[in-house]
């Protein structure tokens, strides 16, 4: 059990043995860290209740609260705020984590699509989703990770069409077809002038349509060619994905759903949720907002009859009790709409959550999202070399070219992880291109640096094991030892709000107290043994949380790093 549930859990029994029955103690940590660890508001919100002053409940809750040997320095403060610390003693036991969830969780995210190369606006689908993955795992759940990758809309049809345009002796042999040999960097640029006569060529854009339907009925050649197509764009993407270590359980993509899509729509029409409009199949929800469609007039299945069918198969392959969808902020509605319609249909149990984890966009400094310097959109793979080359500018080097490479790459990747997931997930950010690879301020390599510190300390001690048991002899090793214990709580919030950025400020403030305990006592000068010992362990148990909570954001930790420049 966490600090804050012990402390919770104690006032709740205090409030027990008086007759009153409360679910929640109101307990916080403190915003007065001199004074107290944490604080209880419940008072204030029984007041009404048991037609008593705050104060008085206060304190007569306090007084039983002064029989626990574990807290101490209980104390009210204001109209009726209980503040308390935890012992010395009590924090002196190793801090523990527990598994506290046992869900069965799916959780989709990366999301690319076939054709295109993937581009900064994949890049936090990718890294908020990896993150969760392992937080939630960490916490006890059984999580599968799919890659849904969007294969099955227009953008194929689209491809054909041009192809067609483009190749037409292609079309005439199946020979010919079996052998289309095509780069990534060939196959998205096909895209790109795909597209654009799709927005310009009505006769282009039809065509492309049918091709899309046709493609979905089964037409031989497209099939082929959809294939060729795929297989190119998931090898680019796998490459893509292995440089940010992020990875998936499952690599599916819309088009794994191709023989549930006529299932569902009967099933939505003979549960009368779904209707005929126009020749297209829609399902109309709220009156002010546009229906769903799931089948368009040309025929072709919509992005969200390929979402609501992945439903229907999630359900019956995995019966999970949660799914979440790591997605940008702007399919808000269209999540809202295919969750409702899922529910609506029995395409899953009513209690299964559908969650959207949405995310804000990466801006540039103009504040419109991220571009390279010629103005084009910044392609992942090129911002990963961008931040290894701020990486390695940051770092003067005596390793050999091997090490010094790795080093480069996990801080590089660490520090755009880092820079992404420090942010508040909802809100968009301005990736700063000059900074976020520093070992100062609020980094992946400030946190990682302070790891590679820990371990050089431990390595000059000279002593291979701490027989010590923790103890608390300076206010500056209380600090640590408090927040080490608070890992595990900081670890409840995030699983519970789906939030990466409370793990993030909870590392930076782990390292930045570790940073003012070792300039203010540096631990190897130590003479006496004891303490040395005690505070050895102290530091080899913050280094164990700083490397497990960084591998919980999906950084590696360098075991050495090098000097600052
Ligand atoms: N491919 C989609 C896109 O680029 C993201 C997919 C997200 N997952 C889902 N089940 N809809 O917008």
């Amino acid at each position: 059990m966490n600090l804050k549930s012990y402390f919770e859990e104690v006032i709740i029994n205090i409030l027990k043995k008086q007759g009153h029955i409360v679910k929640n103690a109101m307990v916080t940590c403190s915003n007065r860290p001199d004074l107290s660890d944490y604080q209880s508001n419940i008072a204030m919100s029984l007041a009404k209740q048991l037609k008593k002053s705050p104060i008085t409940i206060a304190n007569e809750i306090t007084k039983l609260l002064s029989e626990n040997k574990n807290l101490s320095q209980i104390r009210v403060d204001g109209p009726g705020f209980i503040n308390v610390r935890f012992s010395n003693e009590f924090l002196e036991n190793s801090p523990s984590i527990e598994k506290f969830s046992n869900k069965k969780i799916i959780i989709d995210y990366g999301g690319p699509n076939i054709a295109k190369e993937m581009h900064v606006g994949h890049l936090r689908s990718a890294i908020i989703g990896e993150s969760l993955k392992r937080i939630l795992k960490y916490c006890g759940n059984e999580v599968i990770a799919d890659v849904h990758f969007g294969d099955w809309g227009t953008p194929i049809g689209m491809l054909i069409t041009q192809l067609q345009q483009e190749q037409a002796n292609l079309f005439s042999l199946t020979d010919n077809i079996n052998n289309l040999n095509m780069t990534i960097s060939e196959i998205s640029d096909l895209y790109k002038r795909a597209n654009s006569n799709f927005k310009t060529n009505e006769q282009f854009k039809e065509k492309a349509r049918t091709a899309t339907f046709e493609l979905q009925k089964g037409n031989k050649t497209y099939r082929t060619i959809w294939k060729i197509i795929h297989d190119k764009s998931i090898d680019a993407v796998k490459e893509n994905y292995e440089k940010l270590d992020v990875s998936f359980d499952l690599w599916l993509g819309e088009s794994d759903t191709n023989d549930l899509l006529d299932i569902i729509l009967e099933e939505l029409l003979d549960k009368k949720i779904a209707i005929y409009s126009k020749g297209a199949v829609i399902v109309p929800l709220d009156s002010d907002k546009a229906p769903l469609i799931l089948r368009k007039s040309d025929g072709a299945y919509t992005y969200a009859a390929t979402d609501l069918a992945t439903i229907k198969q999630r359900e019956t392959n995995f019966k999970p009790d949660a799914i979440l969808y790591v997605v940008d902020a702007r399919q808000k509605e269209h999540f809202e709409q295919v969750f409702t319609v899922a529910k609506l249909g029995k395409l899953i149990r009513k209690e299964v959550m559908l969650e959207h984890i949405a995310f804000g966009t990466v801006n540039g400094t103009d504040g419109k999202p991220f571009k390279t310097r010629e103005g084009n959109v910044m392609n992942l793979k090129d911002l990963i070399e961008l931040s290894e080359k701020k990486a390695e500018e940051n770092i003067s080097s005596n390793l050999n070219k091997d090490d010094l490479n790795k080093q480069i790459h996990q801080i590089a990747i660490g520090s755009l992880k880092f820079q992404d997931l420090k942010n508040v997930r909802t809100s968009n950010y301005i990736f700063d291109t000059e900074n976020f690879t520093k070992s100062e301020g609020k980094t992946g390599a400030y946190i990682q640096y302070a790891v590679a510190r820990i371990n050089s300390i431990l390595e000059k001690s000279n002593i291979n094991e701490f027989k010590e048991k923790l103890k608390i002899t300076h206010p500056l090793e209380r600090e640590i030892l408090l927040q080490l214990h608070r890992f595990s709580e900081s670890l409840v919030q995030c699983h519970n709000t789906r939030e990466p950025s409370i793990l993030c400020e909870y590392l930076y403030s782990l390292a930045q107290k570790f940073s003012s305990f070792y300039a203010e006592l540096p631990i190897n000068k130590e003479s006496d043994i004891n303490i040395k010992c005690a505070r050895l362990k102290l530091i080899e148990i913050t280094r164990e949380v700083l490397i497990q909570g960084l591998n919980l954001l999906g950084i590696e930790s360098p075991e050495k790093m090098l000097k600052r420049k």
